[in-house]
């Protein structure tokens, strides 16, 4: 089954007289289940593509089909639970709130849900454990470390369990050891049957030991 489909999508964007091209003509199809790697140097277009999927930002042109949804066409009180159902993302600069505690924002995708408190409590447990940040749970997120806004941003995107699940950049502030334990839940993710986009310069994930769909993209072009 087809989870993603995108086909002859644009992206522009008009600064006064100025039109800049974000993305151009690209055509992405993703299995259920499939993991792809989006490469692509700064500014080819990696986060502005997961966000349109994500239902974020708008299409100029184009088709852009989740689960079958075209999402950009879903009224906003439908798009917001369809992604908290379906979606879960991690963002490049987290967009976590920051004077809320980690608790707080990860239990944010949890609200369209309608799920009983101790069933909200059980998940945002799990999905930072899975994380790694279950000791900062009672912290205000902007007074975690680089590292840890990033885990509260992992724990986020897992909370609701997701079908697809959008990694922007997800180690960039990671050490090691924990890039690698990410890699982990990439495996367990994968291994439950999630659909994982990645956008990513990191090397390490050449050591998933599941395999990838390298996408490169350049100039808002995917190239091969
Ligand atoms: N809202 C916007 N208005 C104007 N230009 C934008 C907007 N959003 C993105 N762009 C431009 O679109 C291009 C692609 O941006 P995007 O963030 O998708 O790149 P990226 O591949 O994710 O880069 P990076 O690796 O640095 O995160 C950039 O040149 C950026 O300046
Ligand atoms: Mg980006």
């Amino acid at each position: 089954m087809k989870i993603i489909q995108i086909y002859g999508l644009n992206r522009h964007f008009d600064n006064g007289e100025e039109r800049f091209h974000a993305l151009r003509d690209i055509d992405l199809e993703v299995e259920k289940g499939e993991c792809v790697i989006l490469h692509g140097v700064s500014g080819s277009g990696k986060t502005t593509l997961l966000s349109i999927v994500a239902g974020l930002d708008q299409p100029s042109s184009g088709e852009v089909l989740v689960e079958g949804e075209a999402i950009a066409k879903l009224p906003d009180r439908h798009l917001s639970r369809f992604r908290g159902r379906h979606i879960g993302m991690i963002f490049q600069h987290y967009n976590l709130l920051e004077e809320f505690s980690v608790r707080d924002n990860v239990s944010v995708p949890l609200i369209p849900l309608g799920l009983k408190m101790d069933e909200v409590e059980r998940r945002c447990d799990a999905a930072m454990q899975l994380a790694n940040i279950s000791h900062k749970a009672r912290q205000s997120a902007g007074r975690l470390s680089g590292g840890e806004k990033q885990r509260a941003a992992i724990a986020r995107a897992l909370a609701a369990d997701p079908e697809i699940v959008l990694c922007d950049e997800p180690t960039a502030n990671l050490d090691r050891a924990n890039a690698r334990r990410f890699l982990e839940i990439l495996g367990q993710l994968h291994d439950l049957g999630k659909t994982i986009l990645i956008a990513t310069h990191d090397p390490i994930f050449e050591e998933l030991d599941f395999p990838v769909r390298v996408v490169e993209m350049e100039d808002g072009r995917i190239v091969r």
